[in-house]
């Protein structure tokens, strides 16, 4: 079958109250017309066609590809007016159209595959995506006539009152014959409570004539749940939500608490992974097999490789943790960070740009910036690269096998060679050469019953 594919954007979105125009509020970390362009993606042999007016360049900022046709409505006169734009650019087609509203993303391949279907078999000029909803209030209502023959929609603000229990509602998805589409949009008007022209008209125009409309109903009320507020947001957000979990459950990921989960669409998790209450990851995530992450951790656009322990409490960002490594808990990586192979990074350490090598452990309160750390390295309690003076940033290199006591400054740029062992409590400011003992702390005066003395003389006085 010949589709081309129409989605409305061009709304502003107004019950969103927001600067941000609707269709460009993420859901599950991505915005929402992405869900519908890429369904329409999906379907359509025959391009496709967005319809946008506001906050255009914006828009086209995250709707790439040469796939893409570009309808430009002015004002937003109303969903009618929309398709109107659309069809300019598809003057000589003929086939079957597919309109989308832009703000129902949750909408599912079978269910478009569905319409399409009846509306072929049917070999009907119109054919509507309705549904069932409990609460129907804001939606257009399917109203049906003798032998359940759709008659016409009517939108929340025209209802009259004994048709506000009408439950069946119209989820703005449908297939149109062109040549029909063509026509009907010519006949309709602004002769409505929202001054608007809608494009639901074309129904009752179809029934005037004695065209027939089919109807599928979608299975599901949520999946045509459109966007109009920000409660229907947080609605979607968490069906969304709720849908990538299911997937990644069902390719064997363990996730303990799906309520308390936050994953992107856009990560991957490898089969046998735990996941913890209370965690966010994001972005370009890609997590392997067999790993742990405990509680309370957000990881954004990092990498972790296979059997990696991600102990309580993390943030890691744009950072790389490799095969059997263990962060945590009370880790922050921020962006740049390489942790190899069984390396160890524990309670209160901050690392920033730095590639830690295999084996080597930092487990205690230490920062952690802008250093290469080579093998087998054990990086003491309370140990601190002195990275900046204020202007520049400099580079501490740690070579291999290098034991470094806890409370020591490396002040950069500085470089310990392979071997070497830098004593406690030493601000190291001169590279250290290999196999060395580097030490740098005041000698220790000690005096015999000098405190006894003290507290003496104290007594005595009071
Ligand atoms: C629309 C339908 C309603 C249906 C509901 C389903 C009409 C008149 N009403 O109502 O029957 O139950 O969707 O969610 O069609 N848009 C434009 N240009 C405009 C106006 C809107 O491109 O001038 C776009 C919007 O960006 C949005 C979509 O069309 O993506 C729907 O617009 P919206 O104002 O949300 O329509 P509803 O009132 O929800
Ligand atoms: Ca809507």
């Amino acid at each position: 079958m010949k589709v081309a594919t129409i989605v409305l954007a061009a709304g502003i979105g107004k019950r969103m109250k927001s600067n941000l125009t609707k269709v460009l509020h993420p859901i599950a970390g991505r915005p929402m017309i992405l869900y519908t362009v890429d369904l329409a993606r999906r379907i359509t042999e025959k391009g496709i066609i967005v319809v946008l007016g506001h906050q255009t360049e914006k828009i086209k900022e995250v709707l790439t590809g040469e796939d893409l046709k570009f309808a430009i409505q002015k004002k937003p006169l109303g969903t009618g007016d929309a398709v109107k734009e659309a069809l300019r650019l598809i003057e000589d087609y003929s086939g079957t159209v597919l309109v989308l509203n832009g703000d129902t993303p949750l909408l599912r391949e079978e269910t478009l595959n569905r319409l399409l279907q009846t509306h072929q078999k049917e070999k009907t000029k119109v054919t509507l995506l309705t549904a069932e909803f409990d609460n129907p209030t804001g939606y257009g209502r399917v109203l049906r006539g003798r032998r359940n023959k759709i008659l016409r929609i009517v939108e929340e603000k025209d209802l009259k009152k004994n048709e506000k229990d009408i439950r069946e509602i119209n989820s703005g998805t449908y297939a149109f014959d062109s040549k029909f589409l063509f026509e009907a949009i010519k006949g309709i008007n602004r002769n409505n409570a929202q001054r608007e022209y809608y494009l639901t008209d074309t129904i009752e125009i179809a029934t005037k004539k004695g065209i027939k409309v089919s109807s599928v109903s979608a299975e599901d009320h949520e999946e045509v749940l459109g966007i109009n507020t920000r409660i229907n947001l947080a609605k979607a957000e968490s069906i969304a939500r709720r849908r990538i979990l299911d997937a990644f459950m069902l390719q064997g990921v363990t996730i303990i608490s799906p309520e308390s989960t936050f994953i992107d669409s856009t990560v991957s998790i490898g089969r046998d992974t735990i996941i913890y209450p209370n965690t966010y990851i994001e972005g370009n995530t890609v997590i392997g097999e067999e790993c742990r992450i405990f509680p309370n951790t957000r990881i954004s656009n990092s990498t972790l490789g296979d059997m990696v322990t991600i102990k309580d409490s993390c943030v890691i960002t744009d950072s790389r943790i490799e095969d059997r490594a263990t962060v945590g808990p009370f880790t922050h990586l921020r962006p740049g960070c390489t942790l190899s192979p069984e390396a160890k990074v524990g309670n209160f350490v901050e690392v920033k740009n730095t590639k830690i090598g295999k084996g080597s452990k930092a487990m205690h309160l230490s920062y952690l910036g802008d250093a290469v750390i080579g093998e087998g390295v054990n990086i003491g309690a309370g140990t601190i690269t002195c990275n900046y003076d204020g202007i520049r940033k400099y580079q501490t290199i740690i070579e291999d096998d290098v034991f470094v006591g806890s409370d020591t400054q490396f002040v950069a740029p500085v470089k310990v060679g392979k071997g070497a062992l830098i004593g406690a409590g030493s601000t190291i400011t001169e590279d250290v050469p290999a196999d060395a003992l580097a030490l740098s702390r005041v000698k220790q005066v000690t005096k015999e019953g000098w405190a006894r003395k003290r507290k003496r003389q104290e007594s005595r006085r009071s």
